[in-house]
């Protein structure tokens, strides 16, 4: 299925954010409010995590129609510290097996009394198609759109590049990996082009190069060192091999890191307060030397953490509109 041409209203009548689809086109002070908000829920780890009861007697379903840990886990923890009941519905065991479809299951959930839905597909287009289905006080949250979107990743990005680098704008930011295939690059450039002025460089391998159309105002390349060059941010993805048909043209894991990967050697040609970045999963050693990840440039572990003050950020705004 490929609905990725529906389109939905994701503000209210009066211009308040009820659904968060994609950040393409978003109003920028909504996007800056998101990631102040954020920015007051960052604790460190061992104090005790921000709380805030705005969600006290909502209801936030989490339909993960694929594979997470980070988003799936984040946003059930967001949704837990601002008092809300959560309902995560274990898919491989819900009615969709036995032919429900996706929006059955919606109209199912929203009759028990779920207001916000967190959906994560494989299918372009289901966030849009639900939101333009659903009663009026119904919010739906994109957790990861097939190649297309994932608008909370985008923003914990943008909160990481902000937070090191104290600024959105004019910084060189260099994105590697199988970017055809990245709802992670999609999202990220998406907000970056509305809150700022950079030099977004994309590296691809032959055959995983993005349509340009859905990058405008990047330079895509396949050049990796000459994209890594005086980079202030560099953002590392995997190869997306659930999305790729014909696998038997791709490079082994050795070719791979050889070529594309961000070795030690490759990243000396940052900036040397250049950050490393990576959405995870991550393959080490494939896209990511593991020295790299867990090396002192590395902000992985960073994003994980502003991923579920994002999170909770997104839940307050809707519940507050
Ligand atoms: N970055 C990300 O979306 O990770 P998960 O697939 O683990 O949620």
């Amino acid at each position: 299925m490929h609905q990725e041409a529906i389109t939905a209203d994701q503000l209210t009548p009066s211009g308040q954010l009820r659904h968060l689809l994609h950040l393409r086109g978003l109003d920028r002070r909504i996007i800056l409010d998101m990631l102040e908000r954020a920015q007051s829920y960052v604790r460190p780890l061992d104090q005790v995590p921000a709380r805030d009861d705005c969600l006290a007697g909502q209801t936030v379903a989490n339909l993960f129609f694929e594979a997470s840990t980070r988003t799936r886990a984040s946003f059930e923890l967001a949704a837990k510290r601002m008092s809300a009941d959560v309902l995560n519905l274990d898919v491989n065991m819900s009615s969709r097996k036995k032919g429900e479809s996706v929006l059955d299951t919606i109209y199912t959930l929203q009759a028990m009394g779920v207001g916000i839905f967190v959906i994560r597909d494989a299918s372009a287009g289901i966030p849009a198609l639900i939101a333009t289905r659903v009663e009026p006080h119904i919010n739906i949250l994109n957790a990861g759109e097939s190649d297309v979107s994932h608008p909370t990743q985008g923003l914990l990005d943008i909160l990481t590049i902000r937070q090191h680098k104290g600024r959105l704008d004019n910084l060189t930011i260099t994105i590697i990996g199988d970017i055809a295939h990245s709802r992670v690059a999609r999202s990220l450039t998406e907000g970056l082009a509305i809150l700022g002025d950079n030099d977004i460089r994309l590296v691809a391998p032959p055959g995983l190069e993005p349509d340009p159309a859905l990058y405008p105002g990047t330079r895509i390349t396949d050049d990796v060192d000459a994209a890594i060059e005086t980079a202030d941010v560099i953002v590392t993805l995997r190869i997306q091999k659930e999305r790729i048909k014909e696998k038997s043209g791709l490079m082994t894991n050795h070719e791979y890191l050889k070529a594309y990967g961000l070795t030690a050697k490759r990243l000396e040609r940052a900036r040397p307060d250049a950050i490393v970045m990576h959405p995870g999963p991550m393959n080490r050693d494939v896209e990511i030397e593991g020295s790299v990840a867990d090396g002192p440039q590395s902000v992985i572990t960073q994003q994980v953490t502003n991923g579920l003050a994002v999170r909770m950020a997104i839940l307050a705004t809707i519940a507050r509109r």
